[in-house]
């Protein structure tokens, strides 16, 4: 493994785990891969050397976070822990309870790295790093983050909370390569990082999908670059991948990984849906291209041009369209509706076998989750506070959700709610007790 190295408490891996899929029914993973393969996964990660894992109170409405913190046990002090904060009430108070709430769910005293999940299109983000300001002054935060955020807006982030932003997490990867334009260049200069998100572009450049196999989850049936014809387009770009995989005995996957954690100020956050996955995410650190391998590549993503934006929109509706006929109508044994992947074709891991798309969608239900939009530059506004529309909790209600949250209370659902006095003492307690170094007592929020 390779690390950055810029301060602070614990290195950070060039290559760092992603968990949004922990928990989360938007990827369709199912019950063994949360309750188990998860775990498996973040422990063979600690063992690999990677010491970057991110969640956010959003993913799988908090389950990610219980997974993660979990999952780490007592290895909890070897690794760079970050989560994110999803702006819908932007003052200080709230920020610090929702910090509580996220140390309380991953059973530690102390967020290596406290991250604005998408900038705030209505509110400036003054009272927010108050807010953190705050929480760095008690010790539950180390470093403040931002995700999603134009440069100026980071560089305004900076000033209002009078100490360094340490990162950005946006999307980047061959197909995404927005941040090229200033973040990289001011991460580069100012000594902070840009935390690549989606580097495999949710698969896509793993080369394992095309027009006759498409992945079948909500997240990507949401994502344009899985759109039939953007997997056409994307072959090109695929094949070189293949070629500069056979020169390294590597695979696609990892010199797609190579190619984005090839800039000094970057690291990747991929996701897994395998231990296999994992294991080969975290070699692709290793791999050095050559000169000619990286622009041949940077070339090839060059020519890559997907139908997005508004040009995208008719194909995605029907293809939401065909998904939901697919869920309220009986599908023929071994018939599959048009322009969806074949019966029996879904990859492994990403469904339980044999089961229908539907089965992570009822019908009528909408996206919870974010980040579906595959395509989107890393500065437009990316909706959820406009979001409506229902979600499945862990528990299989099914609850409204506005604002992008979800509208009723209720333990599975209100993400701080059941620690919030808890975690108003642990705030208290930090302030007014020696810092426990150990850092992982337990949860706070019992
Ligand atoms: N800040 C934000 O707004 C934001 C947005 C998105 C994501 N994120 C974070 O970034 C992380 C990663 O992004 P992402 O999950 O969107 O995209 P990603 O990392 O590009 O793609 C992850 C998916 O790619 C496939 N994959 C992973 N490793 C592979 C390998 N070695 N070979 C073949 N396929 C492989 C897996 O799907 P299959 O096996 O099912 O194909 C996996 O679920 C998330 O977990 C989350 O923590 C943050």
């Amino acid at each position: 493994m390779r690390y950055l190295d810029i301060g602070t408490t614990q290195k950070i891996s060039k290559i760092g785990l992603g968990t949004w899929q922990f928990g989360a029914r938007e990827w369709g993973y199912g019950e063994d891969y949360a309750g188990s393969q998860a775990r498996d996964i973040v422990r063979r990660a600690v063992e690999l050397g990677v010491t970057l894992f991110d969640t956010a109170e959003m993913y799988g409405f908090g389950r990610s976070e219980r997974i993660l913190g979990e999952a780490l046990g007592d290895r909890r002090e070897s690794v760079f822990l970050a989560t994110k904060l999803f702006p819908v009430l932007p003052v200080a108070p709230v920020v610090e309870q929702r910090a509580v709430a996220s140390a309380s769910r991953l059973g530690t005293r102390r967020l290596d790295l406290y991250q604005v999940h998408w900038p705030n299109p209505l509110v400036s983000d003054g009272p927010i790093m108050r807010g953190m300001s705050a929480l760095q002054r008690v010790g539950l935060v180390g470093e403040v983050g931002v995700s999603n955020y134009p440069l100026a807006r980071w560089q305004a982030a900076e000033r209002a909370l009078g100490g360094r932003v340490l990162s950005n997490q946006v999307r980047y990867s061959l197909v995404d390569r927005a941040p090229e334009r200033d973040l990289l260049p001011f991460a580069a200069e100012a000594g902070r990082i840009v935390i690549a998100y989606s580097p495999l572009a949710q698969g896509l450049l793993s080369g394992r999908y095309d027009r006759a196999n498409r992945p079948v989850n909500r997240v990507r049936a949401g994502n344009p670059l899985f759109l039939p014809e953007n997997l056409d387009r994307a072959s090109d770009l695929i094949g070189v991948l293949r070629e500069v995989a056979a020169a390294h005995q590597a695979t696609p996957a990892q010199i797609a990984l190579a190619w984005v954690i090839r800039h000094p100020a970057v690291t990747a956050i991929p996701g897994a849906s395998s231990l296999e996955q994992l294991e080969s995410n975290v070699a692709a650190a290793e791999i050095d291209l050559s000169d000619d391998e990286y622009t041949a590549l940077s070339t090839a993503s060059g020519r890559f041009r997907p139908v997005t934006g508004r040009a995208a929109v008719p194909a995605l509706i029907r293809a939401r369209l065909q998904r939901r006929g697919a869920a309220v109508r009986p599908v023929p044994s071994g018939s599959a509706p048009a322009g969806s992947a074949p019966a029996g074709s879904a990859p492994a891991g990403s469904a339980p076998a044999g089961s229908p798309p539907s089965d992570q969608e009822p019908a009528g239900s909408a996206p919870a989750g974010e980040e579906a939009g595959g395509s989107r530059p890393a500065d437009e506004d990316p909706g959820y506070l406009t979001q409506t529309g229902e979600a499945v909790g862990e528990d299989g209600s099914v609850v409204p959700i506005i604002g992008g949250l979800p509208a009723a209370e209720g333990s599975a659902w209100d993400i701080g709610a059941p620690v919030d006095d808890r975690g108003a003492n642990l705030a208290e307690e930090q302030r007014d007790s020696q810092p426990d170094q150990a850092g992982h007592e337990g949860t706070p929020g019992g």
